[in-house]
């Protein structure tokens, strides 16, 4: 059984991460949080004996087969670097690094010790998300054309403290990852038009070019419910486009005749649209976000066994994309990753 070291104890490692990684083979062999009141917490709920508030001292425990980490941007860099440096593989959450030049140092130490530093870009397993990339990966979908997102967020994070960065590095990180990787090719430039509509409530309408003269608009923001649903993303080929709700719903719209005047009208499987929803009253602990499919693909990485997690190259490059887009939400200008 795979020994884990965990370190973060958290609202997001408590909350998601650590519920999901105990439904795979793992054992969680020793944690870590500088607050030792949620360090206790959430030792006492897994039963973990091997407890610390020194990060150190845990990746010096003897027996780990390998480290995840959910704590923030600086430390996720200065612990994933610590961790690899002891060649341990390394789950990260988002972001890897407060900065590109920070993910770099990851990636960096990652390929100089050989052992994978997987970056937690969810996104891509939630469930809807992996057969929307299935459809537009796939040889019959062709080049894609064009994107059109929406990813919001609601203000409460931001009034009273309106710099942004939390929103950029912690939110619009994830947009980064995601584009590319449902367009099939690497960002190659960034505009981003902003509008404050009053300290604290951002709108960015931010256009994303590509090598093959595809583009993606994508609108993020601060100034949305969170009791709504957030996230909305279509990507369009030659006709024919895949949408996707709120991780919850898929449709794929194809090329089919118009059917009024057609008596015997019906739906026909290889052109008609086709929807995917999940069953969400079935008796199984789906979990469609893609924290569990995300953990088990950092875990098959670990065990040696092909995986398709990101790694920290791809969170090198959304941090690049990321920086181009906040470069040109003050020069006006595209900006290049
Ligand atoms: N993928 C997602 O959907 C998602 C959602 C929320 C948060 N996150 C990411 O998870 C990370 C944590 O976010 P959060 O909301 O849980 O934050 P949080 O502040 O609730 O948790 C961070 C924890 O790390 C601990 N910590 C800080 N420095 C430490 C150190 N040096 N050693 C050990 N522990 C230390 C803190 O005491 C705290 O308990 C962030 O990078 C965030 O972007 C991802």
């Amino acid at each position: 059984m795979i020994r884990i070291g965990w370190i973060g104890c958290g609202t997001h490692a408590s909350e998601m991460l650590l519920p999901q990684l105990a439904r795979l083979d793992v054992r969680i062999g020793a944690i870590c949080d500088i607050d030792p009141a949620r360090l206790d917490r959430i030792a006492d709920r897994y039963g973990i004996a091997h407890r610390t508030t020194d990060a150190h001292a845990l990746l010096a425990t003897p027996g780990l087969d390998a480290i995840g980490m959910a704590i923030g941007p600086a430390q996720h860099e200065a612990l994933a670097i610590a961790a690899l440096s002891r060649g341990l593989p390394v789950y990260v959450e988002k972001p890897p690094a407060a900065t590109a030049a920070g993910a770099e140092a990851v990636l960096r130490a990652a390929e100089r010790v050989g052992q994978p530093c997987v970056v937690g870009f969810m996104k891509r397993y939630s469930t809807a998300n992996r057969i929307a990339g299935n459809v537009l990966h796939a040889p019959g979908f062709g080049p894609a054309a064009s994107l059109l997102g929406e990813y919001m967020t609601a203000p409460t994070y931001f009034v009273g403290n309106p710099d942004y960065t939390g929103f950029l590095l912690h939110h619009c990180v994830h947009a980064m990852d995601l584009v590319p990787w449902l367009m099939s090719a690497p960002v190659t430039s960034v505009t981003a038009r902003r509008h404050e509509m009053s300290p604290g409530k951002l709108l960015l309408h931010v256009g994303f070019g590509f090598a093959s003269g595809a583009i993606a608009t994508v609108v993020m923001g601060t100034h949305q419910s969170r009791g709504t649903p957030m996230e909305w993303w279509q990507v369009m080929g030659d006709h024919q486009r895949v949408e996707v709700r709120n991780v919850h719903e898929v449709r794929h719209f194809r090329n089919p005749p118009f059917k009024a005047a057609v008596a015997g009208a019906t739906l026909d499987p290889a052109v008609d649209t086709l929807v995917w929803e999940p069953n969400f009253t079935a008796a199984a602990n789906e979990d469609h976000k893609g924290y569990h499919a995300l953990l088990a693909a950092f875990v098959a990485r670990v065990r040696g066994e092909a995986s398709d997690a990101p790694e920290i190259e791809a969170g090198w490059r959304a941090m690049r994309v990321l920086e181009a887009m906040i470069r040109s939400m003050k020069s006006g200008h595209a900006e290049t990753p």
